[in-house]
């Protein structure tokens, strides 16, 4: 899925070969690969020219994944989704320097606009490590529900992690969204 996203403060849009040094020199950081599932530590270079070779043009939208492009500072992140086995997980991290600007809350909102939009995808599955107050912060704001815990397996840690479960459903993020990211649009 070939799609760019405009939010107000910057461009969501396609991973990009030129993106690999970039990557590697945020995610090469245990404090953001040690609160994700899939990313190793150390990170380096060939893990992101690797991943960026899996980035096929034409995958399906709920394979899609979005860089995070500041006009100042270039590619600081990255929010996507993945397939999981009762829908679209979605997953987001940001590079350690742009924390705390509130740029990952307008990444994700963005992107679950676009994906409920854009598809009948009736739910998104999310979730957090347990110590991971900042992102759980996120998705209670934009209005994730827990659903329970479970453990996933932390390839930074090298271990099962107790992780929050958390789903946001179509309709719960078209009533609390709808009207701010599309003041004017009836609910689909
Ligand atoms: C989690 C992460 C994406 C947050 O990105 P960000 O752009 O800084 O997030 P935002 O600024 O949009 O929002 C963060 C919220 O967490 C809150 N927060 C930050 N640290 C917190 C803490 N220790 N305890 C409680 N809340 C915290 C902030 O106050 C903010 O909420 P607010 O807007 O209501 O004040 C970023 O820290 C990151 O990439 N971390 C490593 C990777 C990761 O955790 N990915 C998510 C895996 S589930």
């Amino acid at each position: 899925m070939n799609v760019t996203l405009r939010t107000p403060r910057f461009i969501l849009r396609q991973p990009q070969v030129g993106d690999a040094e970039a990557i590697a020199r945020y995610l090469n950081d245990f404090e953001v690969a040690g609160n994700l599932a899939r990313v190793p530590f150390p990170y380096h270079l060939s893990d992101a020219r690797a991943w960026l070779r899996t980035r096929l043009p034409n995958l399906p939208l709920e394979e899609t994944n979005f860089a995070i492009d500041l006009p100042d500072s270039g590619m600081v992140g990255q929010v996507g989704f993945h397939r999981g086995p009762d829908g679209p997980i979605i997953g987001y991290w940001l590079g350690r320097p742009f924390w705390g600007r509130g740029i990952m809350t307008e990444a994700v909102a963005a992107s679950l606009d676009w994906l409920f939009s854009a598809s009948d995808i009736p739910a998104v599955y999310s979730g957090v490590f347990h110590f991971n107050a900042a992102s759980l912060a996120i998705q209670t704001k934009l209005g994730f529900t827990q659903t329970g815990r479970s453990t996933l397996l932390c390839l930074a840690r090298g271990a099962e992690v107790e992780h929050i479960d958390t789903i946001m459903t179509r309709e719960r993020f078209q009533q609390k969204w709808q009207p701010v990211l599309r003041p004017g649009n009836a609910t689909r």
